[in-house]
């Protein structure tokens, strides 16, 4: 005789009639089931494992619908085409250049119109411009596009999207740009070659994070997974000692008066990611070069710079990876937006903290910083003032050696200073002083190749 089970917002009732009044919302497991001579009932054994069954399988269904409706991956394509009114120049061989940020950023604003305005708006992530090379015809671009795409949707279906949109849009969506339509070409990078792709361009963050609010390291913003990635913090004997920007895969940038407790590489390690306990990645230094020029001598800060070269490669990952440096022509202007990042203390001597910080900081030209009842004409033309006169945000001790950054109009990342000295830490008139990286790019050059 059949004998059936229902199973049903989780009781289930055991019947012996098999027809069901409605079946639409409940699942019904049918089992024969072998009766002992005397009783009716399903052994309650039987029963433990029907129901653990279908709750096995009701959470393998669940799991797999909501996989592919929910979940979502990052698909990268590479699209390449001319630009016809636009002369190569020179300056295009290098990222840095001013010429290269000028038309990249035109690109870049062109892709985000060319999806933003399609149906494919809300899986368009960013585009990115990896190089712009000569042609006879103009400038060939070649420009990196991230998607967010349900796992669901096949790779063939989205690649053909995106590259209709392309081909449909890219053409009328600059009014600045001439794109030869008949050079368009898109191909699909796979993951690792994406991740690569991204991860390797300098002063590049994976989501664009929104801030709110001035904070201060001291009582200030918690700093999220790869918001800063190119932060590392320096540890003396295994302890936090200061902090440091990476610039590539092997080497840091730091402050020189970080070395004054000890020189010997063996000492050292690096560690990368937002908490200092657990790190991302961990490694040994091999050589610490500190500027020859540096003294030590206080109150001399002059020459505040080193560079820690690692003994194997960081692994570049979206949390972990490098800021740009900037040309060493490049102007900073006063009262331009900066952050600075640290595990230093909240507070003049405080202890520092776990999780890394962030504050955001102003410009201030020397000229001010160097007025009497500020640093009374210190501030030299290798250093530079960040912060507020009115005090209270700023960087403190355990943050010195790390990076103060300012982004671009393409929204990339540049070291413009490293944290080194101040008169106590948020103090009015006492804004934190910075090593002007701009003032030693040729030295870390000449050290790094870089
Ligand atoms: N010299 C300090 C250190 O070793 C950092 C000083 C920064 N101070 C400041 N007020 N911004 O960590």
């Amino acid at each position: 005789m059949p004998h059936s089970v229902l199973w049903s917002s989780g009781r289930y009732i055991s019947q012996t009639k098999d027809p069901l009044p409605d079946l639409s919302l409940v699942l019904k497991v049918q089992i024969l089931t072998q009766m002992d001579s005397g009783g009716r009932n399903v052994k309650p054994w039987k029963i433990a494992v029907i129901i653990v069954s279908v709750i096995i399988g009701l959470a393998l269904i669940i799991g797999l619908i909501s996989y592919f409706l929910c979940h979502y991956q990052d698909r990268y394509y590479n699209a390449t085409f001319l630009i016809t009114n636009v002369p190569y120049d020179p300056q295009y061989g290098r990222q840095t250049t001013e010429e290269f940020r000028y038309l990249s950023q035109e690109i870049e604003t062109t892709m985000s119109k060319v999806f933003k305005g399609s149906f494919l708006s809300r899986k368009y992530i960013r585009s990115h411009v990896v190089a712009l090379s000569p042609d006879p015809g103009g400038v060939l671009v070649s420009v990196a596009l991230v998607f967010k795409f349900a796992s669901a949707d096949s790779k063939a279906t989205s690649w053909s999207h995106v590259n209709s949109v392309l081909r449909r849009r890219l053409e009328t969506s600059s009014t600045f740009l001439n794109v030869d339509q008949s050079t368009i070409k898109l191909t699909e990078l796979n993951k690792e070659n994406g991740d690569n792709l991204i991860n390797n361009f300098c002063g590049i963050r994976k989501e664009a994070f929104s801030f709110s609010g001035v904070e201060r390291i001291t009582d200030g913003q918690r700093a999220r997974d790869g918001e800063w990635p190119w932060q590392a913090s320096i540890q003396l004997d295994g302890t936090h000692y200061c902090g440091a920007s990476v610039i590539s895969n092997t080497w840091l940038v730091t402050a020189a008066h970080c070395f004054k407790a000890g020189r010997e590489p063996r000492r050292w390690t690096a560690s990368f990611g937002i908490l200092l306990r657990p790190p991302k990645q961990r490694k040994y230094v091999r050589r610490i070069i500190i500027h020859e020029k540096y003294n030590g001598l206080v109150p001399d800060h002059e020459y505040d710079i080193a560079l820690v070269e690692l003994a194997s490669s960081i692994e570049f990952t979206s949390d972990v990876h490098s800021v740009c440096l900037p040309e060493a022509s490049y102007i900073l202007r006063d009262n331009t937006s900066c952050f600075v990042t640290g595990w230093g203390a909240l507070r003049n001597d405080g202890p520092s903290v776990n999780q890394l910080r962030q504050a955001e900081v102003k410009i201030i030209s020397t000229a001010v910083c160097n007025r009497p009842q500020v640093y009374a004409g210190v501030i030299t033309p290798g250093m530079l003032c960040a912060g507020y006169l009115e005090g209270r945000v700023d960087a403190c001790q355990g943050d010195s050696g790390g990076p103060l950054v300012k982004a671009n109009s393409r929204g990339i990342w540049y070291l413009v200073g490293i944290v080194s000295w101040g008169d106590e830490c948020g103090k009015a008139d006492k804004p934190g002083v910075y090593t002007r990286v701009t003032s030693y790019r040729d030295w870390i050059a000449s050290k790094t190749g870089i």
